[in-house]
């Protein structure tokens, strides 16, 4: 964990103006959900600050502890909310370990925000190695501190466990495309963007189309990220951070990390969830941890996609804790 209030010096040649970084989705939805009271706030997923900047300018009793595991992100965020640096605390980690941080420790959250995936900078810039863009170098790492690049991981991950991963992530044809990576990699390490399409167009036996090669790239992005492990991990420490009436929003791109979330928020709302099964109590005495704010998947209206296409998947779910 990184914890900074100062300044930093950016990234070198690939530091971006913080506006251009990421559009903000679904952000007078999140708002209208999330800021209700003045206290700490916990941006778990700050990316380029479009969400903090809006509670931070909404809110003047709020505070923000905004936490990215990517640091061109913490830098584009710090200039972003320069404005409001007396109320931001920036930590470079991942949000599954945020309630761990010393000012949750010592205040509990009055709301919290999970903006998952990847943001526009990551997708956009080669150096990245998220695009499936000719010639990117393949590692998508959010953290690149932290081993192992995607190229990495396909060097050294076992067929079963490739096939399980791009079956999760909703890639096409899983096993065939994991049985086809090994097969490769025996000869020629993975280097590029291009060295995996190869792979997909070898087993198609065609071009590949853009969603097919999207669907590839996010569903070996997630499992370099381990995104399903942090979101599993993260939603209940969070929630158990949230003070009493705090609320959670979560935004999703993707239909796994959605029903994780929705799951999550419905399990809670349960009065017998997390006791033992046949309990001598009727689930009208029970109380439950709290209740889902949003019956259905808030999603972008066409004005935000035709403006933001990257909005088109987003799903937003809220939850607040009982009083
Ligand atoms: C969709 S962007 C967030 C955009 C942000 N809400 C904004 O308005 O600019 C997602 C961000 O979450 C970060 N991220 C994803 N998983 C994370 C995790 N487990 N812990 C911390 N940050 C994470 C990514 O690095 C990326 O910067």
């Amino acid at each position: 964990m990184t914890t900074s209030r100062r300044r930093s010096s950016g990234s070198g040649e690939h530091r971006v103006p913080a506006h251009d970084f990421h559009a903000p989705v679904l952000l007078e939805q999140a708002m209208s959900y999330l800021i209700e009271r003045d206290g700490l706030y916990l941006d778990g997923t700050v990316g380029g600050g479009g969400h903090a900047e809006a509670i931070l300018a909404r809110c003047p009793g709020c505070r923000v502890l905004a936490v990215d595991r990517d640091t061109e992100a913490l830098d584009a965020a710090r200039e972003r909310l320069s404005f409001g640096a007396d109320r931001v605390v920036f930590a470079r980690m991942s949000f599954r370990v945020a309630p761990r941080h010393p000012l949750v420790r010592e205040e509990k959250l009055a709301g919290a925000l999970l903006d998952l995936g990847v943001s526009s900078h990551q997708l956009d810039h080669r150096h990245r190695g998220f695009t499936f863009r000719r010639g990117a170098r393949l590692d998508m790492r959010m953290d690149q501190s932290t081993p192992p690049s995607a190229a990495d991981y396909l060097a050294e991950a076992p067929r079963d466990a490739l096939a399980r991963a791009l079956r999760e992530g909703q890639a096409p044809r899983p096993a065939a495309v994991a049985a086809r990576i090994v097969r490769r990699r025996a000869s020629r390490p993975f280097a590029t963007s291009d060295d995996l399409v190869a792979v997909l167009e070898a087993v198609l036996r065609r071009r590949a189309g853009h969603a097919e090669k999207a669907r590839l790239f996010q569903a070996l992005r997630i499992r370099v990220n381990d995104e399903i492990g942090a979101l599993t991990d993260g939603l209940p420490a969070i929630r158990d951070a949230l003070r009493p009436g705090g609320v959670f929003v979560g935004i999703s791109y993707h239909s796994v990390e959605d029903a994780i979330v929705k799951r999550a928020f419905r399990d809670w709302s349960d009065p017998s969830h997390g006791l033992p099964p046949r309990l001598p109590v009727r689930a009208a005495d029970l109380e439950p941890l709290g209740r889902v704010l949003t019956k259905k998947p808030v999603t972008a209206p066409p004005g935000e996609t035709e403006v933001n296409p990257r909005a088109r998947p987003a799903r937003l779910r809220a939850w607040r804790k009982a009083a």
